[in-house]
């Protein structure tokens, strides 16, 4: 900083040069003008190279991989708090690459949707009781912070219907946060997270849904399954089912253990409908379930509330 120093003197003298312009005599000033003012252009050019060079040195000499700023102390009560990957979008990586190995396009679901994709383009017919199962939040301006994930449904059939008319299938899942106004205890969260299947194409069937469920399974839990089917209720699916898996030897079932994973069925000739797809021509299926109880049970979990806690000792378990 010496030298900006002396720079800086010799700017202030070249200043005080200038400053006796009155007292040469008029036909110089021009030139003694041009002169003074061209040694002081020189001395801020070398002023400027100066300052960005202790800049440069500086920066430099921040080390951006130190743990802290230079003058924090870390408190010894976290030694390691070292942040890492949440568990469950570990978990949610792996059930979309599972999908998108057999062909399906993953979609991210949204925070903040509509009564529309919500219910109405669901066949949720208005004023219907199955409406109030989902124990949706509102905002005071009417939205809903999604229940499902099947409020992507609609949007993704629009989105790939130009597929159909290419002679293509549609194979997309949409795993996403969803929000419920639940009481919340061991195995239920007000947030939670789950993923939405939908296929379309002119000739499958409820056996397909099957199978890829079933392969799903199997490569999640890496391990050969039995799968049941029971009746089930939804209004964007007709026939619609509830997807059961029997609860692994290795995982701590016991035979006959069957868990409920997922609901599903055949899309809704509606749905397809409102989506301007012809369901006359074209079949589709969709599934939907939690992810928060997939992975609880691939790891023997017990209380679905630890995901959302910020729990240090939890999630240093992962
Ligand atoms: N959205 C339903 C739920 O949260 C689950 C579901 C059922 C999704 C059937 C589907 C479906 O796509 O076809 O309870």
């Amino acid at each position: 900083m010496v030298e900006l120093e002396k720079l800086k003197q010799e700017l202030k003298k070249v200043n005080a040069e200038y400053a006796g312009i009155r007292d040469v005599p008029v036909e110089k000033r021009a030139e003694f003008g041009r002169e003074i003012n061209a040694k002081k252009q020189e001395i801020l050019a070398r002023i400027a190279i100066v300052e960005q060079e202790a800049l440069d040195a500086e920066v430099e000499s921040i080390d951006v991989t130190a743990f802290t700023a230079p003058n924090e102390q870390v408190p010894d009560v976290y030694p390691q708090s070292y942040g890492s990957k949440h568990p469950l979008m570990t978990e949610i990586d792996r059930v979309a690459e599972i999908y998108q190995l057999m062909g399906f396009d993953v979609v991210e679901s949204r925070q903040l949707d509509d009564e529309y994709h919500m219910f109405d383009s669901l066949n949720f017919a208005k004023e219907h009781p199955a409406r109030d199962g989902y124990d949706t939040f509102r905002t005071e301006e009417g939205l809903i912070p999604p229940a499902h994930t099947s409020t992507m449904q609609h949007r993704v059939l629009k989105m790939y219907r130009n597929k159909l008319t290419e002679g293509k299938n549609i194979a997309v899942v949409v795993p996403g946060r969803v929000y419920r106004n639940e009481d919340v205890d061991a195995t239920h969260e007000h947030t939670f997270y789950q993923c939405e299947g939908v296929y379309v194409s002119k000739t499958c069937t409820m056996g397909d849904m099957l199978g890829i469920l079933r392969e799903f399974f199997e490569k999640y839990y890496e391990q050969k399954l039995n799968i049941r089917t029971q009746p089930g209720y939804f209004p964007f699916t007709e026939p619609s089912l509830e997807f059961m898996i029997e609860k692994p030897k290795a995982l701590g079932g016991k035979k006959g253990d069957f868990l409920e994973m997922l609901g599903c069925g055949m899309i809704h000739p509606n749905v397809l409908k409102m989506a301007g797809i012809d369901p006359r021509e074209y079949h589709g299926f969709a599934w939907g379930g939690g992810m928060d109880r997939l992975v609880m049970l691939k790891y023997g979990l017990r209380d679905v509330r630890n995901f959302e806690s910020g729990n240090l000792n939890f999630l240093r378990e992962f």
